[in-house]
């Protein structure tokens, strides 16, 4: 496995192998992103390229949010990609990926990026579509494969890669949890053990939501309010707690695959999750 940090070096280290698979992540890696590395070689085969990149990307944080303190790993990230069967490591630095201010951006269409996610963090969207934008041009993967994890992140990116006619194959890796349920995340890293328990209340109050659902309830706000209490009521500030469809993430319509997504703070720590119904 080789690790790259320059788009030239990438480029040459590339050339002469057009099948690429492409996984791209901010790094301190565990095994949900392990996953999408094993899809993108199940994707490509053995003889196609698996390259994932690592990257903290400044555009899609908020001033106030956690850039700087961001854990940054990239040794053991290496080592776990490698076991993972990556071929090729891109990290590159700021000056590298950004040498003069991105001022070209790629902008995703409101009614799906200034909603959930990009309601609670203005911009986000319009910096996870440029970087992931300039990385798909920099990798030219024929496959890329993002998490279920970052659902809204997952749909906004197809969007993209559907109204620009990228010749990309987006692929979606299920969402991987601990043995207690908890997302795995790399945000996790920042709570205490205690916390730790008390995360499970997020995944656990979307299945409820699920499941009032599917038990015949229809009072849509009034559930979600409910839901959205239960998390006060255990000393977390919840953003949103909601059920919608799968397809366009528009209001829970009968007979349409639904999605519970929620975003709430524990302590000075944001965790999303989704569930699929
Ligand atoms: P990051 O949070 O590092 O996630 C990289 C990829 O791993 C994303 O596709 C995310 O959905 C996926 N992922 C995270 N946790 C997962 C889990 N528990 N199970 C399965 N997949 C999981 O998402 C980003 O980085 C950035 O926004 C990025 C796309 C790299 C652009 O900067």
């Amino acid at each position: 496995m080789k690790v790259i940090h320059t788009i030239a070096e990438l480029r040459a280290a590339m050339a002469g192998q057009l099948l690429r698979g492409f996984v791209p992540t901010m790094g301190n890696l565990h095994e949900g992103h392990l996953s999408l590395v094993r899809l993108a070689r199940e994707a490509v085969g053995a003889q196609g390229l698996v390259v994932a990149s690592i990257f903290v990307n400044r555009l899609q944080f908020a001033p106030h949010e956690d850039f700087d303190r961001y854990p940054r790993t990239l040794a053991r990230d290496c080592e776990l990609l490698q076991g993972a069967g990556c071929d090729i490591v891109f990290a590159p630095d700021e000056r590298e990926l950004y040498p003069e201010q991105q001022g070209y951006k790629v902008q995703p269409p409101t009614e799906l990026a200034d909603i959930l996610e990009g309601h609670f963090r203005p911009g986000f969207f319009t910096g996870v579509c440029t970087v992931v934008a300039k990385l798909f041009n920099i990798v030219q993967p024929s496959v890329a494969v993002f998490g279920k994890k970052d659902y809204q992140q997952l749909m906004v990116l197809r969007r993209m890669v559907a109204q620009m006619a990228l010749p990309i194959t987006l692929l979606a890796g299920e969402t991987t949890r601990s043995a207690q349920g908890l997302a795995l995340s790399s945000r996790n890293g920042y709570l205490s053990d205690a916390e730790r328990e008390q995360a499970l209340l997020l995944s656990a109050t979307l299945r409820r939501l699920i499941a009032r659902w599917q038990a015949g309830e229809r009072d849509l706000a009034a559930m979600e309010a409910e839901a959205m209490q239960t998390l006060r009521d255990a000393g977390w500030q919840p953003d949103y707690l909601v059920l919608r469809r799968q397809h366009d993430l528009g209001p829970a319509v009968d007979g349409e695959p639904l999605v519970a997504l929620g975003a709430a703070k524990l302590g000075n720590t944001r965790l999303i999750d989704n569930l699929e119904a």
